[in-house]
């Protein structure tokens, strides 16, 4: 997710951006730049690929004395990583820029239509639309040109404006991107992404909504509807935060944040990709041509710890909906294993940093037998998405947490939509179940969104009895297994208890040697097509009084027979079971963590990203 910081006031701009922009690193950033009105009246824009540093440092051989601007910390997610690609973005004139952060979803048709009409673009971002698009509408009021601009363009945005021709005022938008607004009472307003750069300078915050926008000046604020521009009334919060906690936005750690960033992060994984009316799925980045979907003869599905659960989630799947046979390969063992590989083999190595050793190592001796990579990946310029033939990446935004969560739902999110296009494009996926897919996938963050708070407390109260055991067992059966996986692996790396995923039909076959009343076993059970027999499993665990929880639906009252220990979730396709239920393991692991008092962000012997074999 991209920083952005905004001032106008009695003020020196340029320390405040840059102090905003420090607060705002910890989300992640490959580019940063900021822009101001100098005292001859012209925009002056400066900007720098890599760390802020660099920006900090050019800045300080300048003796700024300027009162508006913003800044900007760039993540990446349409362009590489370049200077050309940082933000601000300025139109042609020069006289406007724009910093912004979100996805603009139609940003191709705009982009051909503002070219058609005479604009030159000077970057590859999807930002750079607005601009131009803000240069057409301009008349004399910059506000009345924000708001009429936006009416079309689609998708999500924290966008601020500054234009040289109206040098007393800072524009700013929201919708379904976070942008916060600072006051303070001997005048001077104030714009970010987020709380923590602007608490040495106010704590009195206004909180924008989706489809408001804000006009600030050295000594006023007014909000308005985005749509229409009538006067909305907002309260002005006091935040009480400190800086770290700020950074984390109130929550205790990072991960927890991520957590519950999962609704969004899955949102803006199939944002611009799907079509709501048809379930048509475009991955245009990916580089798979219709002839080449049509030639794979096997799939190969590469990657390490996390994100080699969610491959074997994707073989399910891929098989059922493709009819292609589907290998899963953890990448150590990948790259040094005979493989028999051809370019009718679609290999995807899944990486959320897409710097791991083991599967970049994968992916290469993978790329030497000719067959077509397409990576996926969270890190937009990283090594993998620029050695594969094509990326799939994750809007997931920057994962601070060593433990995955959020990157690991949005993987799922982008293996629906390549098993998506891959059935759509060989017809073993009909309209109609297409429709049904994509519905069913549409609908499932506003579902997530709404259960995260009853699933914090109810695994709050689970902790509390399992805090101190020294094993765990996680089962699933089906496209579930993989989910007893991740959830054995979320509580060994951040509580440091043992724990193991196994498929439910394999207890009887060495596991259930270890049932006691000492050992917990989580079971996945949702109401699916394999239940029966996840039951019958858990009745050979309840017969040798082992200690039983349940994870299932709503609506099964069986599962009170079983145990009292029961987590219980709404109904949704079957095959997204998976990205579901993740969710309670996700936090019965940070809760046993927290209450363990382990570093949940930073696990001992860990690292987020194992760039080493
Ligand atoms: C997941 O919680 C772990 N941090 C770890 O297993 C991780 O998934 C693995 O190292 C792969 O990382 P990558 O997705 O960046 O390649």
């Amino acid at each position: 997710m991209c920083g952005i910081v905004g001032y106008i006031g009695k003020r020196r701009v340029v320390p405040i951006l840059l102090e905003g922009l420090k607060r705002l690193e910890y989300r992640g950033y490959d580019s940063a730049g900021l822009v101001y009105i100098d005292t001859d009246a012209s925009l002056k824009r400066h900007r720098f690929e890599g760390k802020l540093a660099n920006l900090e440092e050019h800045m300080e051989a300048l003796n700024v004395d300027s009162h508006i601007g913003l800044g900007h910390t760039r993540w990446a997610t349409h362009g590489a990583p370049s200077k050309a690609n940082a933000h601000p973005h300025c139109d042609c004139s020069g006289d406007l820029v724009v910093v912004h952060n979100g996805i603009i979803e139609n940003y191709h048709a705009l982009r051909d239509e503002l070219t058609a009409r005479g604009h030159k673009f000077n970057s590859e971002t999807d930002t750079e639309v607005l601009a131009h698009l803000i240069e057409e509408n301009l008349d004399k009021d910059l506000a009345a040109a924000v708001r009429k601009s936006l009416k079309k363009v689609e998708g999500s945005y924290a966008l601020a404006v500054l234009w040289a021709k109206q040098p007393d005022r800072l524009i700013a938008a929201r919708n379904h991107s976070p942008l916060v607004l600072g006051v303070q009472e001997q005048g001077g307003s104030f714009l970010a992404s987020d709380i923590p750069a602007l608490l040495p300078y106010t704590r009195k915050i206004i909180f924008l909504e989706d489809q408001e926008m804000a006009i600030l000046t050295a000594d006023s604020w007014q909000v308005m509807d985005l749509d229409n521009g009538a006067p909305i009334d907002k309260e002005v919060h006091t935040i009480n935060w400190n800086a770290a906690m700020a950074e984390k936005t109130g929550y205790k750690h990072f991960m927890l944040k991520e957590i519950f960033e999962q609704p969004l992060a899955i949102l803006n994984t199939f944002r611009g990709r799907l079509d709501p009316e048809t379930g048509q799925v475009n991955l245009p980045e990916a580089e798979l041509d219709p002839d080449f979907l049509n030639s794979i003869k096997r799939i190969s599905l590469v990657a390490c710890g996390t994100s080699w659960h969610a491959a074997l989630v994707a073989k399910y799947w891929l098989e059922k909906w493709t009819g292609i046979p589907v290998e899963v390969d953890i990448a150590s063992e990948f790259r040094y294993r005979t493989l028999l590989l051809d370019d009718s083999v679609l290999v995807v190595p899944i990486s959320q940093s897409g710097e791991t050793a083991d599967t970049l190592a994968g992916m290469r001796r993978a790329k030497q037998f000719g067959a077509k990579v397409v990576t996926i990946c969270n890190v937009v310029g990283s090594t993998m998405t620029r050695e594969a033939n094509g990326t799939i990446y994750t809007h997931a935004g920057p994962e601070i947490g060593v433990a995955s969560t959020k990157a690991f739902t949005s993987q799922l999110t982008a293996l629906f939509l390549l098993t998506m296009l891959i059935g759509q494009e060989r017809q073993t996926i009909k309209p109609d179940q297409a429709r049904e897919l994509a519905q069913a996938l549409i609908e499932l963050p506003d579902l997530i969104e709404k259960e995260l708070p009853r699933l914090l407390d109810e695994t709050d109260r689970l902790a509390e009895d399992f805090t101190k055991c020294r094993d765990f067992l996680y089962l699933g059966r089906g496209c579930n297994f993989p989910i007893a996986l991740e959830g054995a692996l979320k509580l060994k790396e951040i509580s440091y208890i043992h724990a193991e995923g196994y498929p439910a039909g394999e207890l009887k076959h060495g596991p259930i040697a270890l049932i006691d009343r000492d050992m917990p076993i989580l079971a996945l059970a949702p109401k699916d097509g394999v239940y029966d027999k996840v039951i019958s499993n858990v009745e050979e665990v309840k017969a040798r009084h082992g200690r039983l929880i349940m994870i299932g639906s709503n609506d099964d009252d069986n599962l009170q027979r079983i145990t009292s220990d029961i987590i219980q979730l709404p109904t949704v396709l079957e095959d997204l079971n998976p990205i579901l239920y993740t969710i309670p393991l996700q936090l019965l692991a940070y809760q046993i963590a927290n209450r363990r008092g382990c570093d949940v962000d930073q696990p001992r012997n860990l690292a987020k990203s194992v760039t080493v074999e």
